[in-house]
């Protein structure tokens, strides 16, 4: 097993009727923005119940919505100039993956006086840790499991056709309310991308190269299980509780960082896939639906042993040599993806060879040119996936 160093301070308050702990939750004298997105959480009532909980003499409640899907720096900045004119000193995000990834931008530039005027500089770190000494505290009241950015310090954020990671250890929300309830009103397609998104993010910490790592194993497999017994009752059946309770445990423990701690992490599926949203307006998690499995085809020998292990464990596969258990896996993951109505392939997305050459150009453009667990999967290896996706 690798060195680590896991931290995850996010209080989580799971299950029914949790929107009245806010009122605990929230500091009692702060000036709050709160946070959504285009309009669900107005149609669906959740903006009114979240209101509602935090009323109180002593705290001042403020606004900020439409942030879209995909969450563009020009409308955070609108927020940041918001929340630097009425002093905002808590940040509550109300949504999903692209609410709290945005309120995670705001809350790192507004109080960045070296970054006034230049926020985008902001965005311009991946993995590396933002410059930043303080951020503003902020919570979230999930309504989308998926993405897990309720239980971590990531955000990605885009500007025009450019989508960057951005992390930073002082945006971990102090709290995120997860009740299965509020995710009810999704449509169909968002649940079957919280499922899919959910079972990439543990794969992209699982498929990798063996370090003994036994429990971390166990917690991907035991993660990747549950999603392939609930994904399709929860699509299914929008009202049942307890494979949306499962689901939401699943999406936020996935990249909270206790799968990953102490094992190799390969983010190349999410790094094209960023790319492709950006570039043709894909959702985010039928990006990484495409690409996984031609990954795979194109890097077999390196991931073996990991997929071989995948298939026995988490498909049941018990017949034939390691490479034909590696093929199961590879096959099995990509009828999943089909079974919750994703697409996989650049065709069903009107998508060709002519449009490889963009996603190459702009991984090229943000430095992806040494991904993988072994930092060697280069523009060649990006351009034979995406050539395996056709
Ligand atoms: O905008 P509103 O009107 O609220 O509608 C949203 C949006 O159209 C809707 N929705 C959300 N909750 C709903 C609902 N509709 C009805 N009922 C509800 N309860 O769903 C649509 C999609 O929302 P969005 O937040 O964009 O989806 P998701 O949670 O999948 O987030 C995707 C974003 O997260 C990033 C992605 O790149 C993308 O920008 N990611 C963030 C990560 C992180 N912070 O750790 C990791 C991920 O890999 C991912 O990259
Ligand atoms: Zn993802």
């Amino acid at each position: 097993m690798n060195n680590f160093n896991y931290s995850n301070p996010t209080q989580v308050v799971f299950g029914k009727d949790q929107l009245e702990q806010l009122d605990t939750l929230v500091p009692a004298h702060a000036r709050v923005l709160i946070t959504y997105g285009g309009g669900s959480v107005k149609k669906f009532g959740t903006l009114e119940r979240v209101k509602q909980a935090l009323q109180s003499t002593t705290r001042t409640i403020f606004e900020f919505g439409g942030i879209e899907a995909n969450p563009q720096l020009a409308t955070l900045l609108q927020a940041v100039e918001l929340a630097r004119t009425e002093k905002i000193d808590y940040l509550l995000a109300v949504g999903g993956g692209s609410v709290m990834d945005g309120t995670k931008f705001i809350a790192l530039a507004t109080p960045a006086e070296q970054y006034q005027g230049k926020e985008a500089e902001l965005m311009r770190h991946g993995f590396g840790a933002v410059p930043v000494d303080t951020a503003i505290p902020l919570g979230t009241v999930v309504t989308l499991p998926a993405t897990g950015s309720e239980m971590n310090g990531f955000a990605v954020i885009s500007d025009g056709h450019e989508k960057l990671p951005v992390f930073s250890p002082l945006t971990y929300p102090t709290f995120s309310i997860l009740d299965p309830e509020l995710t009810y009103s999704l449509p169909s397609r968002q649940v079957a991308n919280g499922v899919a998104d959910t079972f990439v993010h543990i794969l992209e910490q699982y498929i990798t190269y063996p370090v003994d790592g036994r429990l971390q194993d166990r917690i991907a497999e035991g993660i990747l299980q549950t999603l392939i017994e609930v994904g399709s009752t929860t699509i299914a059946e929008p009202e049942n509780y307890d494979a949306r309770a499962n689901l939401f445990w699943c999406s936020s423990l996935a990249l909270s960082g206790i799968v990953s701690a102490g094992v190799p992490q390969d983010w190349t599926t999410h790094m094209i896939g960023h790319e492709m949203t950006a570039l043709f307006g894909l959702d985010h998690a039928r990006t990484l639906a495409i690409v996984q499995a031609p990954l795979w085809k194109h890097r077999k020998s390196q991931k073996q042993a990991k997929l071989a292990q995948f298939a026995e464990r988490v498909w049941g596969v018990t017949e034939g040599s390691e490479s034909e258990k590696a093929d199961q896996a590879i096959e099995k993951t990509e009828a999943f993806f089909r079974s919750l109505g994703m697409t996989t392939t650049l065709a069903e997305n009107n998508l060709g060879e002519s449009d490889i050459p963009k996603v190459i150009a702009s991984l090229e453009k943000h430095g992806m040119t040494a991904l993988s667990e072994t930092d060697d999967f280069t523009l060649a290896d990006a351009e034979a996936v995406l050539k395996l996706a056709l």
